[in-house]
């Protein structure tokens, strides 16, 4: 790390008093319960409970870094917005926006370029992670199939964030390195300019569940194994129907109803775990221990989620029915971040030297 990774004082998170909440989705997907679970409830409900200012955004030029099918992008930010507005997002407490409506971040993102040093991208895990891939294999060449978009990931991210102020930025694990990387592209730009970047602090929940996907492993689209927290789109079977059938293949063993089971070594239990109260927990674990057939703990578990998620079905397709309605959301978001982001660019162009040369008229 550079000397400019030591957090400057005057801009740190921890001694801004208000905070700031910024978090970037990438429309890549279909949102499933583990995506749900993981990111959606609680970054709903932490901004539901405060009085911070937020800022969440759909990183659709982060999208297409590897995701080269135009259709996916598309609907997936469609899917994507209509699940977060429908989950209780409410676009008039958080400023709610697409990345790419805001020109400013990929101009801001070209000036941190400038500043950033290579040798801080090539200590990305995601970059570092294709190459080893490349490495492994006979006559190939290390970079093979790495964009530029993949290698200068980072830059991107640090100009979504430092693009706001952002002080707070919730992620998953794999994200923190990201905003150290911001921290230290701010760094080396106040340091070299003028202290115009707050350093943004990466705030991870332990406490969140990871689950466990159709097969048993760690629910993730990459496995095929998620359980669709909406359904597919455009499917003709109802959205609760697909819910129920996705959960009835769960696997289990072959216990036999009556035999006792162990709750701590099924995934259904631990599925059950994230919907249900300590007092349903505590109810269901002595009904594992009872017996519980497979069948009736898997209709237990559709019945607990489905009571958490139906209320939000209604909206969710009165939106994926009406896309002018969620435009028109996003575009009111647009323009809430604009007000900050013109100001914020404005002020680094200026500081970089780039600025009018004279008042005209
Ligand atoms: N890289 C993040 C992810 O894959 C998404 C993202 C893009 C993001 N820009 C961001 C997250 C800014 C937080 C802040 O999950």
């Amino acid at each position: 790390m550079s000397n400019n990774s030591i957090p400057n004082e005057q801009t740190s998170a921890s001694l801004t008093e208000a905070k700031r909440i910024l978090t970037g989705i990438k429309p890549t997907g279909i949102p499933h319960l583990g995506n749900y679970v993981g990111a959606i409830r609680p970054a709903i409900e932490s901004i539901q409970n405060s009085d911070h200012e937020a800022f969440f955004f759909l990183a659709d030029y982060h999208g297409i870094i590897g995701c080269y099918d135009p259709a996916i992008i598309h609907e997936s930010t469609k899917v994507i917005a209509a699940t977060w507005i429908a989950c209780g997002l409410d676009p008039e407490r958080v400023t709610f926006y697409r990345q790419s409506d805001v020109p400013e971040i990929p101009e801001l993102a070209w000036i941190l370029n400038c500043s950033c040093a290579k040798g801080l991208m090539n200590r990305a895990h995601a970059y570092k992670a294709s190459v080893d891939i490349n490495m492994e294999k006979a006559d190939v060449d290390p970079d093979q199939g790495v964009t530029m978009g993949l290698f200068g990931y980072p830059v991107l991210m640090a100009a979504d964030i430092l693009m706001f102020n952002a002080t707070h930025v919730p992620v998953g694990r794999d994200q923190i390195q990201h905003i150290e990387m911001a921290r230290d592209i701010a760094g080396t730009f106040n340091h070299r300019y003028k202290t115009l970047f707050t350093l943004p602090s990466a705030v991870v929940d332990n406490d969140i569940p990871l689950l466990t996907g159709l097969d048993g492993r760690k629910m993730s689209k990459s496995y095929s194994n998620t359980i669709p927290l909406f359904g597919e789109p455009n499917s003709q079977v109802s959205s609760e129907k697909q819910m129920h059938k996705a959960i009835m293949k769960i696997v289990t063993n072959s216990q036999l109803p009556d035999e006792p089971k162990d709750p701590d070594d099924s995934a259904l239990f631990e599925i059950y775990k994230a919907f249900a109260t300590p007092e349903e927990i505590a109810d269901m674990r002595a009904q594992y221990a009872a017996g519980i057939g497979w069948g009736d703990a898997k209709q237990a578990l559709f019945d607990k989620i489905n009571t958490e998620i139906a209320p939000f079905r209604a909206r969710y397709e009165e939106l994926m029915a009406n896309p002018k309605e969620l435009e028109e959301i996003l575009q009111m978001g647009a323009e809430k971040a604009r007000r900050h982001s013109r100001k914020q660019l404005d002020k680094t162009r200026r500081a970089i030297g780039i600025r009018p040369l004279a008042k005209i008229k």
